[in-house]
């Protein structure tokens, strides 16, 4: 990629900083976080206030944004080129998700289907920044006069309400400082976790982690829940049902996949065996991210110094549009 290469526009996408990343964040998100660096601006972010909407203990916090960051970084972020940063290193964010909360109508986000389902998971906690999540969301992008929000279909009426929390300050204080962010849907189908059901998540503890070691990695495919419905190692299997089948499909080679699909419909191979290259598969493709993690983690300040470099970058863009918006507001 050459210097010169005009940018298609501004990227900002966040997560929640979960520490160690697994398999499923890597193909849903990182993987196209990295890509989308070609060709954007990029912007991402380690949303750490937003944890602080669902976590109980916050002890974790700072670790799992430190392993977070080295994961992204080991997967090809490039933070000369990108500006990684954590969330609450800039206090703009929550003056601005103020400010957008008093165009946002309470109705709005008491609706939103996020929000209830966080009140069904946490029933026990549902909190005033629970609430606000959506907002803080928006103020996020906003701060940084994003267009282009990568995220998860799940995450589409977060986009909409940003939209027209836009539309709502710009048209109530007469002004066209706040630009309307555009959703770029993940086209990652869902990665399930190896009970073969559920979506990958640490929560339910049904991921593979990124970082894991080569004997861990193989001990967790070889607890993967296969086709059901294959009962004895004599038994055709169906590969469309197959979730070893679906990892095959992303790490091993066309040829490989082929033979599995065939050798599999006709008992041709067993799970086991299925597994083992899928293991060896997975671990020869995670082999240069696992030696870039380890080289970044013998110097854990220099990891800080890029989020602390991040947070200068950040800065600079978001003290430009709070002080645009107290200007619109009157209070500049
Ligand atoms: N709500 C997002 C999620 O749960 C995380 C997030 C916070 C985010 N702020 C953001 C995503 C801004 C994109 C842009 O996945």
């Amino acid at each position: 990629m050459t210097a010169l290469t005009p940018k298609k526009g501004r990227v900002f996408s966040g997560a929640r900083p979960t520490g160690r990343q697994h398999l499923g964040n890597y193909l849903g998100a990182i993987q196209n976080y990295v890509a989308l660096q070609d060709e954007y601006e990029c912007i991402y972010c380690i949303v750490d206030l937003h944890a602080l909407t669902t976590v109980d203990t916050t002890e974790n916090l700072r670790q799992n944004t430190y392993e977070m960051a080295l994961d992204w970084l080991a997967a090809g972020i490039r933070p000369d080129e990108s500006i990684l940063f954590v969330q609450s290193h800039i206090p703009q964010v929550t003056e601005l998700h103020l400010f957008l909360s008093m165009v946002t109508p309470l109705g709005k986000l008491t609706d939103l289907p996020t929000f209830k389902e966080k009140v069904r998971m946490q029933p026990h906690n549902v909190n005033y920044g629970l609430v606000g999540y959506p907002v803080l969301m928006a103020a996020d992008i906003l701060l940084y006069k994003a267009d282009t929000v990568p995220v998860g279909i799940d995450q589409e009426p977060h986009i909409e309400f940003a939209r027209e929390v836009v539309r709502s300050f710009n048209y109530r204080y007469n002004a066209a400082v706040l630009v309307e962010p555009h959703m770029k849907a993940t086209e990652f189908p869902k990665v399930l976790g190896i009970d073969g059901q559920q979506k990958m998540s640490k929560s339910l503890d049904n991921h593979i982690e990124l970082a894991a070691t080569p004997e861990e990695t193989q001990g967790r495919v070889m607890q993967m829940v296969t086709d059901p419905q294959r009962l004895r190692r004599t038994d055709p299997g169906d590969p469309d049902v197959c979730n070893v089948f679906s990892l095959h499909k992303v790490f091993s080679s066309p040829e490989e996949v082929e033979e599995i699909n065939v050798e599999c419909r006709r008992a041709g191979i067993g799970c086991v065996q299925c597994k083992q290259k899928l293991a060896r598969n997975l671990n020869d493709n995670l082999e240069p991210f696992r030696d870039r993690r380890l080289e970044l983690d013998r110097n854990p300040g220099e990891v800080w110094d890029v989020l602390e470099d991040g947070q200068q970058r950040a800065q600079e863009i978001a003290a430009l549009t709070i002080a645009e918006v107290k200007q619109a507001l009157g209070l500049a």
